[in-house]
């Protein structure tokens, strides 16, 4: 049985939430194996709607093992209000797992994202503010505190008094703020540290002997390939990577262990946030997208950016991390629209481009080359088969396909589970 990561091939709110959640019917265990609760992974089936952020979609799925990867950075009140939620819903959380190497979003992770934010001015990034760059910043300056440390509240005390003085020190110099309690943020955190408890663990082995004993295990992505802090459109980009390769190393897991990779891909762009977006749609058009696919973020409710399908940017997240297959989302919200267009090539300084520019000086400068296709009249949320969708819709799937070159596999027609096309088997 094999290992499947599942990847956000854009920039985040591609649908991987609905992917995951169809493809933990069948998996053992689903892994969540970055970011934190900057994430909004929104599910219907048929318990219901459901908007995640930091628990793995796979929760969803009775039966089957849940992991916080060591990737993650989790916010204890987050996390505990998500399963509060949950559980009122009869969701239940014997399989959950939270690798004790997570690290932990504290209070002044979120106090200095606001700080940084509003110093930035015209140049804000535009994050959640959930603390998740300070808290991955402090992760690799070694100053992070771990889910792990909660378990022992001497030793989270000693670690927290010894960070604390630090972020105090910035918070009250640098950002003119006031120092926070070492005391009020110990007795928060040992209270959450009782009712996780019973989670904490060390995830590698649990994981390992799944996947020796054959286990169909999903590896779950969260944000976008445009928004990883290596290959995106950095400043503009989140904390942790979302690629594929970091699949493995945020779950604990060799790369050779992973048998397939599918990319989700939006059937059109969408953005949150600054930073460059070439194919944007700032008229009517935009506003029509954002409309009907009901483009507003899960976690901040911001209105998202919209535009035409980037091939461009879709090859290059395609060569970063080596899809096997793409599951296409949303192809129904572009049902009814009298014509589409495809970016198959950016315009830069008046030279004609193929490929996706490093840096956003450059890509805030590239004018989209558009293809248009027909667009189609007949709606295709009730359609199940490939070849049954309306001509030009298969003329739509068919070029996007040649031009990432890699297969799709999934078409998704509509929230519920149900409303798929399976073109081919993932793995
Ligand atoms: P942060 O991850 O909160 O630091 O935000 C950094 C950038 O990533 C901002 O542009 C956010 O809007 C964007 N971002 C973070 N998480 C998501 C997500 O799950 N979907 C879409 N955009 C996201």
């Amino acid at each position: 049985m094999p290992v499947i990561a599942v990847i956000g091939a854009q920039w985040g709110d591609e649908g991987k939430g609905k992917v995951v959640d169809m493809l933990a019917e069948r998996a053992d265990m689903v892994i969540r194996f970055s970011g934190g609760d900057n994430a909004g992974h929104t599910v219907i089936n048929s318990l219901g709607k459901f908007a995640v952020s930091l628990v793995p979609s796979g929760i969803l799925s009775p039966g089957t093992v849940c992991v916080m990867g060591n990737g993650m950075a989790i916010s204890p009140a987050v996390l505990l209000k998500e399963m509060d939620g949950l559980a009122g819903r009869g969701i239940d959380f014997g399989g959950l797992h939270i690798s004790d190497r997570a690290n932990l979003i504290m209070p002044y992770h979120r106090l200095i994202d606001g700080f940084e934010e509003e110093t930035r001015g015209e140049q804000a990034i535009g994050t959640t503010r959930r603390g998740i760059g300070p808290a991955f910043a402090d992760k690799v300056a070694r100053r992070g505190i771990r889910v792990g440390d909660l378990l022992d509240p001497v030793v989270f005390r000693d670690r927290l008094a010894q960070v604390l003085e630090y972020k105090n020190a910035i918070i009250t110099k640098v950002f003119g703020g006031e120092a926070l309690s070492l005391d009020d943020i110990h007795r928060e955190y040992c209270g959450y540290a009782e009712r996780l408890a019973p989670y904490i663990c060390e995830t590698t082995r649990i994981i390992a002997e799944a996947i020796d004993r054959g286990d169909e295990v999903l590896l779950e992505g969260a944000q976008g390939t445009l928004l990883d802090p290596d290959f995106g459109t950095y400043p503009f980009c989140t904390s942790s990577s979302p690629l594929a390769g970091s699949s493995a190393l945020g779950a604990g897991i060799g790369p050779r262990r992973i048998d397939a990779v599918v990319g989700i891909f939006k059937s059109y762009c969408s953005r949150v946030g600054t930073g460059p977006f070439p194919t944007e749609l700032k008229d009517e058009m935009g506003d029509l997208i954002r409309e009907r696919g009901a483009e507003f973020g899960t976690v901040t409710g911001r209105p998202r950016r919209c535009g035409w399908f980037d091939a461009v940017a879709a090859r290059f997240s395609h060569r970063v991390n080596g899809f096997s297959s793409i599951a296409l989302t949303r192809l129904d919200i572009l049902d009814g629209m009298p014509s589409l267009k495809i970016c198959t090539g950016y315009e830069l300084d008046g030279k004609a481009i193929d490929d996706f520019p490093s840096s956003i000086q450059s890509l805030e400068r590239c004018r989209p080359i558009l293809e248009e296709l027909p667009g189609w009249t007949a709606p295709t949320s009730d359609v199940r088969q490939r070849d049954a969708l309306p001509p030009e819709a298969q003329r739509y799937v068919d070029r996007i396909e040649e031009l990432i070159s890699s297969p799709v596999s999934i078409i998704s027609v509509g929230a519920a589970r149900e409303q798929t096309i399976i073109c081919r088997d993932v793995v």
